[in-house]
């Protein structure tokens, strides 16, 4: 029969080799199960002589104690290990530098209402928009657009019924102006308008402008223009130059476009210009009677003048974007160079 000491010895190597509660635990059967080799010394000590038995058993009680209590030794000394390693495991850096997360940023075409935009506000202009889907009222007839004009035309316009349209323009939003408001009138509004083109590097079914629209006593077409060359050298430099070429447009009476010396060379002519040194940038007049009438506005007191201007042409001349269709597609190699 083995001694118990050998016992001890036995379990105190196999303890030193214990890297888990399960080896301790098949340890602690070994030798302190009720099969265990401790317990069968115990039980074979009936064949013993009283003096033997004594000295046995009180050798086998202390070794089974000193395996216990090198059993909790191991353990809490197995689980201080387990929780450094947790520890280390789930250390965490808080030296290490932030994550940088890619923030996006406003589409050209928002970042080019918002610049128009701020130059109006900072006249006094306040910002009104109007619905995109359109009665032919609003987008044609208060504006004064003869019976016959080739714009009302299906082949121009996307029409949802007979009544209604995808505005084609963002000039409705002065009969609606005019309709829902009492002059002075200081309005601008940018927005989406439609037509029926098919798309190529200057044309799109859908793009944006923005609307201009002031109505007081007094207005006159220098009001117009010192406003408009101010819009222009704020929003392109202020070298350039504006010039007013007539033109015709059944809303405003009489009806200009502006152009401005060019702002890449200077007005001697580039590709920017395509060589004249101008470029044209949108169209303007003082409002037609007709349409201030809708409002039922006295056009003996009041005259006004209003404007309207192509986003995309004034972002394509600003950015030297050669392609309209650029702005659609989403393509954030192209729209991430807009910072
Ligand atoms: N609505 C015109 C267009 O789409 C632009 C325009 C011209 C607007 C003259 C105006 C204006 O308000 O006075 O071509």
């Amino acid at each position: 029969m083995e001694r118990p000491e050998t016992l001890l010895t036995e379990a105190e190597r196999l303890l030193a080799g214990a890297s888990s509660e399960t080896d301790i635990e098949a340890v602690r059967i070994r030798f302190l199960g009720k099969k265990g080799e401790l317990t069968a010394i115990l039980r074979s000590m009936g064949s013993l002589d009283p003096e033997e038995r004594k000295q046995l058993g009180a050798a086998a009680n202390s070794v089974r104690d000193a395996i216990g209590a090198l059993i909790d030794e191991k353990k809490a000394a197995l689980s201080g290990a387990l929780r450094n390693e947790r520890f280390e495991a789930e250390r965490i850096d808080v030296t290490e530098p932030g994550r940088a997360y890619r923030l996006g940023q406003n589409h050209p075409i928002t970042q080019t209402i918002d610049e128009i935009s701020e130059i109006f506000l900072s006249m006094g202009y306040s910002i009104t928009e109007g619905p995109e889907v359109e009665t032919v009222f609003h987008n044609f007839d208060a504006l004064n657009a003869a019976p016959n004009h080739p714009s009302r035309d299906l082949t121009d316009t996307f029409y949802i019924t007979e009544n209604t349209l995808l505005r084609t323009q963002t000039s409705p939003v002065q009969v609606r102006t005019i309709l829902s408001k009492k002059p002075p009138l200081k309005v601008i509004s940018p927005g989406r308008c439609f037509r029926t083109d098919t798309p190529d590097a200057t044309h799109s079914p859908m793009f944006h402008q923005v609307e201009g629209l002031l109505v007081d006593e007094g207005v006159t077409m220098a009001d117009l223009k010192g406003t408009l060359d101010f819009f222009a050298k704020r929003m392109f430099g202020a070298e350039v130059k504006t010039k007013f070429r007539p033109h015709f447009f059944p809303f405003t009476e009489p009806s200009a476009e502006m152009d401005m010396s060019c702002f890449a060379c200077g007005g001697t002519g580039c590709r920017v210009c395509k060589g004249s040194g101008w470029i044209e940038i949108l169209g303007c007049g003082m409002v037609h009677p007709n349409v201030l009438k809708v409002g039922g506005i006295d056009t003996e007191d009041y005259t006004g003048f209003a404007f309207g201007m192509g986003v995309e042409r004034i972002a394509m001349l600003k950015h030297g974007i050669q392609d309209i269709r650029l702005f659609y597609e989403n393509d954030v190699r192209f729209l991430g160079q807009f910072v």
